[in-house]
C-alpha cells in the first residue's frame, strides 16, 4: 500500500501544474497554429533566420566581441528574428519597421535586454530583495519593471535567475535568490508572474527567460564559466526546484547556461534542453543560447567548429544562437548535408514565432514603446515602493544598542558607497540612471538636516585617497556616531566579478581601524552583491546593517531604518561564512556519516575544520530587529499525517520589545529516515509577520505532504511515508522543535 501511495504520487509530482498548463493553453495552442501556417510559407534560410540573435555594433555590451555591422541588410533579408541590448526605442521602431515593411514575409523582430532587478526604476539587486522573504513584493517589483520595460520598446527580459548558489566567491549569486531551492522557487514563480503578468500579450507586460538552464550556479571554485560537476541527483534535488517553479509560472523563454553539465556543455545538451526542460519540466516556450555559448562548445572542447556547434545545439534543442552567428552561418548547410533534419528546424522555428505571436507582436509590432512614458516611467508610487522594499531586504546584521539613532544625532558619513549614485545601482542595472538614485548622503540630509552630516568619502573601494582619513576623521570628530558606508563596487558584482577574497578590502579596513580609534560609535552600512567574511568589521562595529545595492531608492530606505522610522525586518537568504575557506557553505547541508554534533563527538574522526567553525558567521534566515520575538508553543496539530494530506504546524510569536516590527517566521524539516540523504534542516514554509509591540500570533503552516517530496536514487521526485523534525523560529538555527508522521 505504501509503495502504491509513493508511485501515485511520483506520477502526481512529476505531472506539470495542470492550472499553469490550463491557463495558458488556448493563448498557446493558437499560436502554435499561426506560426505552423506561417512556416509553410517561409524559406529554409528564413527559417534558420529566427533562430538568430544579434546585438548591435552599438548596442551594450554583456559579453566578449560580438556586435554585428550591416543590420538592416540581414532585417531585410530575414536572417535575424531578434536583438538584444537596443536602448533606443526610436532604433528598435526603426528596426521594427524595416523588419515588417521590408522583409518578404514581415515577421517582427523581438526585442531583449536584461532587465534584472528593475528597468529604469532598480530595485535592490536580487539577492538583496530575497533577503525580505516578501514573494507579493518581489512579484510587485517585476511588475513594475515589465511595465517600465514594455513603455521603452523591449520584449522579453532575461530574468529570472534561478540558479542556486552557496558561493559568494562567484559574482553572480548577487543575480539570484541566495542558497535555497525553496524560497528560490517561490521567488522565481513571482518573478515570472510579475513580467508576463495574466496577458502576455497587454502592452504592460514582457516575456520572462528562465536562466541559466542549469546548474549554473555551483561552477567550480567559485570561479565563473567553470565547469560545474554535479550528479543529475544533486540537480534535480537542489538546484532544480526554481527552474521549475519557473516554468510551472508559464514562463516562455528559457537559457541555456555557460556551463558544462556531465561534460556536455549545456547548449548543446539534449538531456538538459529537450528531456528534462520539455519533457519532465513541461516547458514549452523557447530557449536561447547564454552570449555565444553555442560557438564556445569549440573552446569547451567539444565541437571542432562553429558548424559542428550549431549543429549539436540545434539537435540538442537549442532554439535561439544570442550574438555568434553559427546558426545563421551554418544552418542552411547542416539541413542540406543531412545533419539537421528541416523537421528539427521547423520545430525550432515554430516555438519562437509562438512566443512572438503570443506577445501580440504580429498584431502590432510597434505596441511596445508607443506608450506615454512619463506615465509609466518613475511613478511616483513605485518609487515609494522601491524604497520599502530596499529597506525590507537590508539586514541588520548586529547592535549594540546604538541603533536606532536617537533624534537630533550628529553623524559622520563616510566610505566608498555613502554617496556612491551609480555603485548602488549594483550589477544588472538595467535602464537605470545614476542621475535618479538618492544616496545614503541625500537620503539622511533630507532625514536628520544637512547641517547634522558631516561626510568625507576616507577612501576609494580598493585604494586609498590621499588626505581622506584625515578627512574622515575631521567628520568624526563634529558628530556624535559615525556611519561607515563600505563594502564592494557595483564593479564587484554580477557576471565575471569572481573573487578568492571576500573579506572587505584592506583602504576600507584601514579607514574603519583609524576611525575606531577615535572612541565613537560605530555604524557599517555594508554595501555588496554577496555573502563576505566580515569577522573584522562584526567585531570593532557598534552594529551592522546590510544594506546591499539597494537601488535607486538605497538613501531613503538607510534613512528610514537607521532613524528607526522603520524597523529592519530583512533575513539572510545566503549564510555569511567565517571564512572564505568554508564555501561553498549553505545551511542545508548532508549530515554525514560522522556528524560533527554526534555523540562521539569528542572523537577526532568527525566531519569538521580543525581551524574553522563549521558554522557560518551568520546563518541563513538570519536578521536583527529594534524589538524582541519570542516564539512559543510550537504544537504540531497533525502528528500523523496521511501521504496526499496536509501537515499543520502552529507557533506562537510575540512582540516583547518596545517597538512594532516585522518578522519572518520559518519552518523546517529533517526527514529522518529516507532513501536518499537528506539536509540536516530544509525549509518548508515562511511567513512575514508583522507585530504591534506586546502583541502575540499564532502562525499556523499547513505543509503540503507533497511539498516533503525528494529526489530517489530512480531520479524521481516523490515523498515517502516516514518521520520527520520539524523546526519553527527566527532563522535556521531555530530551537523549538516538533515531529510528525507521514504515513
Ligand atoms: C549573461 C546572461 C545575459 C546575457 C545577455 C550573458 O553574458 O550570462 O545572463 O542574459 O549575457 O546580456
Amino acid at each position: 500500500m505504501k509503495r502504491f501511495l509513493s508511485a501515485l504520487f511520483a506520477l502526481m509530482v512529476s505531472m506539470p501544474s495542470l492550472s499553469a498548463a490550463e491557463k495558458s493553453a488556448p493563448k498557446e495552442s493558437e499560436a502554435y497554429k499561426f506560426a505552423d501556417k506561417l512556416i509553410k510559407k517561409m524559406t529554409l534560410r528564413e527559417k534558420i533566420g529566427q533562430l538568430q540573435q544579434f546585438v548591435p555594433k552599438k548596442g551594450v555590451v554583456t559579453g566578449p566581441d560580438g556586435g554585428v555591422e550591416n543590420i538592416e541588410e540581414s532585417i531585410r533579408q530575414g536572417l535575424v528574428g531578434s536583438f538584444l541590448n537596443i536602448r533606443s526605442t526610436k532604433r528598435m521602431h526603426e528596426l521594427q519597421r524595416m523588419a515588417v515593411k521590408e522583409s518578404r514575409l514581415g515577421i517582427p523582430l523581438i526585442f531583449g535586454f536584461d532587465i534584472i532587478h528593475g528597468c529604469r526604476i532598480i530595485f535592490p539587486e536580487n539577492l538583496a530583495m530575497s533577503c525580505s522573504w516578501d514573494i507579493e513584493a518581489i512579484e510587485r517589483s517585476a511588475r513594475i519593471a515589465a511595465a517600465e520595460t514594455a513603455a521603452i520598446g523591449i520584449h522579453w527580459t532575461f530574468s529570472p535567475m534561478c540558479d542556486i548558489s552557496a558561493d559568494p566567491r562567484w559574482g553572480r549569486v548577487s543575480e539570484g535568490s541566495g542558497e535555497d531551492p525553496y524560497l528560490g522557487a517561490k521567488i522565481s514563480a513571482a518573478m515570472v508572474r510579475g513580467y508576463q503578468g495574466k496577458d502576455l500579450s497587454a502592452d504592460n507586460t514582457i516575456a520572462a527567460c528562465v536562466k541559466h538552464f542549469a546548474a549554473y550556479g555551483a561552477p567550480q571554485a567559485g570561479r565563473d564559466y567553470h565547469t560545474v560537476d554535479m550528479s543529475r541527483f544533486m540537480l534535480i534535488d537542489r538546484y532544480l526546484p526554481p527552474y521549475r517553479a519557473a516554468v510551472e509560472a508559464g514562463a516562455v523563454t528559457a537559457m541555456s547556461s555557460f556551463n558544462d553539465f556531465e561534460g556536455v556543455p549545456a547548449s548543446g545538451n539534449r538531456w538538459l534542453l529537450h528531456d528534462l526542460l520539455r519533457g519532465e519540466l513541461g516547458f514549452k516556450g523557447f530557449v536561447v543560447s547564454d552570449w555565444n555559448s553555442v560557438h564556445e562548445m569549440v573552446a569547451h572542447g567539444t565541437a571542432a567548429n562553429g558548424k559542428d556547434a550549431a549543429r549539436q545545439a540545434m539537435n540538442a534543442h537549442l532554439n535561439m544562437d544570442m550574438v555568434y552567428g553559427d546558426y545563421i552561418k551554418y544552418g542552411e548547410a547542416l539541413v542540406e548535408e543531412g545533419e539537421v533534419s528541416e523537421k528539427t528546424i521547423n520545430q525550432l522555428c515554430r516555438e519562437v514565432l509562438a512566443v512572438k505571436y503570443q506577445l501580440g507582436l504580429f498584431d502590432n509590432p510597434y505596441k511596445y514603446g508607443s506608450q506615454n512614458k512619463s506615465e509609466v516611467i518613475y511613478r511616483a508610487e513605485n518609487l515609494q515602493f522601491a524604497r520599502e522594499l530596499a529597506a525590507k531586504s537590508m539586514v541588520l546584521l548586529s547592535n549594540n544598542g546604538v541603533l536606532p539613532l536617537k533624534e537630533g544625532v550628529k553623524i559622520a558619513l563616510v566610505g566608498p558607497l555613502a554617496d556612491n549614485a551609480y555603485a548602488q545601482l549594483g550589477a544588472w542595472r538595467g535602464l537605470g540612471e545614476a542621475k535618479r538614485s538618492v544616496t545614503i548622503r541625500e537620503g539622511l540630509e533630507a532625514r536628520f538636516g544637512k547641517e547634522n552630516i558631516f561626510y568625507a568619502k576616507g577612501c576609494d573601494f580598493r585604494k586609498t585617497i590621499e588626505g581622506g582619513i584625515e578627512e574622515a576623521l575631521r567628520a568624526a570628530d563634529k558628530a556624535d556616531v559615525v556611519l561607515l558606508s563600505i563594502g564592494l563596487s557595483h564593479k564587484e558584482s554580477g557576471e565575471a566579478t569572481s573573487l578568492t577574497d571576500i573579506s572587505l578590502p584592506a583602504p576600507q579596513q584601514a579607514l574603519l581601524d583609524a576611525l575606531k580609534g577615535t572612541g565613537k560609535k560605530i555604524v557599517v552600512l555594508l554595501g555588496t552583491g554577496r555573502a563576505l567574511d566580515i569577522r573584522n568589521e562584526v567585531e570593532k562595529a557598534d552594529a551592522v546593517l546590510l544594506t546591499w545595492h539597494g537601488g535607486t531608492m538605497e538613501g531613503p530606505a538607510v534613512a528610514d531604518l537607521v532613524s528607526g522610522d522603520k524597523n529592519p525586518s530583512g533575513h539572510l537568504s545566503i549564510s555569511f561564512p567565517y571564512c572564505v575557506g568554508q564555501l561553498p557553505l549553505h545551511y542545508n547541508m548532508k549530515m554525514t556519516g560522522r556528524p560533527r554534533k554526534s555523540p562521539q563527538h569528542n572523537s577526532k574522526y568527525l566531519s569538521r575544520y580543525t581551524d574553522a567553525p563549521n558554522e557560518p558567521l551568520f546563518p541563513f534566515g538570519y536578521g536583527l530587529s529594534y524589538t524582541e520575538f519570542e516564539y512559543s508553543d510550537l504544537k504540531v496539530v497533525t502528528p500523523n499525517v496521511l501521504m496526499g494530506g496536509t501537515v499543520k504546524v502552529r507557533v506562537k510569536i510575540s512582540n516583547t520589545g518596545q517597538c512594532a516590527g516585522e518578522d519572518v517566521v520559518q519552518l523546517y524539516v529533517r526527514d529522518l529516515v529516507a532513501e536518499t540523504t537528506r539536509p540536516v534542516r530544509e525549509l518548508k514554509g515562511f511567513e512575514r509577520v508583522s507585530l504591534a509591540a506586546g502583541e502575540s500570533k499564532i502562525v499556523e503552516f499547513k505543509i503540503p505532504t507533497s511539498d516533503l517530496a525528494y529526489c530517489h536514487s530512480d531520479l524521481k521526485v516523490r515523498a515517502d511515508s516516514g518521520d520527520f523534525l520539524v523546526w519553527v523560529g527566527a532563522d535556521s538555527n531555530a530551537k523549538l522543535q516538533g515531529k510528525f508522521a507521514v504515513r
